[in-house]
């Protein structure tokens, strides 16, 4: 049995650790473990697609997607802190990220039991009593994690000797078009920020609608940016009036 305190331990030293949630795995040789197999998920990929257990029942997740955005993202481990107020503050914000399309999905590496149990608490300390919005996927085999890649090298090496390993916290948006379009990765220790998932999902959808890119810093409603591939004479007709301060720095609103 893997204990929640070994996993939490792990995820802040660096050197090896070979306690006792290190197991064999035999469930999880339907997979290559070999680095060169794995799949390497970049931006403009297609997102792998899996069957799997999630707190909402099964699911395929190209079915999942369907014709929305899809907010994946990975959680070290059920039953702890960091991960607690994450998922709280992701399932509060569930009106904004419906405005925009988006539908989310958890992973944790425990099963749908583990996963509700832990959802009771969540709503308890961080929902004010509000149903958990999203589901959470039962990544038990690993199956998912190893698809994209949401380990650590170390835990990478771990799982090539058979042994178990927690997740990191992944963040991939993916679009109608079932294609990567952000990857964000943080480790273990530090907890994401809300509203720059939202900042970036306006960005990009904005970038499709109207073509443009964003600069540093940007939250809708700001200046954007008219890439460099629009003529001036292009952009005009685009956009009206624009400033220039550079041929290659050009602002305008949209
Ligand atoms: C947490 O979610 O609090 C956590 C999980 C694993 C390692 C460190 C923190």
């Amino acid at each position: 049995m893997i204990s929640r305190v070994s996993v939490i331990r792990k995820c802040f030293v660096s050197t090896p650790y070979v306690g006792p949630r290190f197991r064999p795995i035999q469930q999880l040789r339907f997979v290559s473990f070999k680095q060169v197999d794995q799949p390497r998920i970049r931006i403009g990929s297609i997102a792998p697609n899996f069957k799997v257990d999630t707190t909402k029942g099964p699911i395929d997740f190209h079915e999942y997607i369907g014709d929305s955005w899809v907010i994946l993202f990975s959680h070290p481990a059920d039953y702890t802190p960091v991960c607690t107020t994450e998922l709280g503050a992701f399932s509060n914000l569930k009106p904004e990220f419906d405005k925009r399309g988006v539908k989310l999905i958890g992973l944790s590496t425990e099963g749908v039991d583990s996963h509700k149990g832990w959802i009771k608490d969540i709503e308890e300390v961080q929902t004010n009593g509000k149903e958990f919005s999203f589901p959470i996927i039962a990544d038990g085999k690993r199956e998912v994690a190893y698809k994209y890649d949401m380990v650590t090298e170390e835990d990478f090496g771990a799982l090539e000797q058979g042994k178990t390993v927690a997740t990191i916290r992944s963040v991939y948006i993916i679009d109608p078009l079932k294609k990567i379009r952000l990857i964000m990765t943080y480790p273990a220790s530090t907890g994401r920020n809300t509203s720059e998932v939202l900042r970036v999902i306006d960005a990009l959808q904005l970038s499709d609608a109207k073509g443009v890119a964003t600069p540093v810093d940007w939250t809708v409603g700001k200046e954007v940016i008219i890439p460099p591939t629009v003529s001036d004479e292009d952009a005009k007709a685009k956009f009206g009036d624009f400033r220039k301060v550079k041929p290659y720095l050009r602002f305008t609103k949209v």
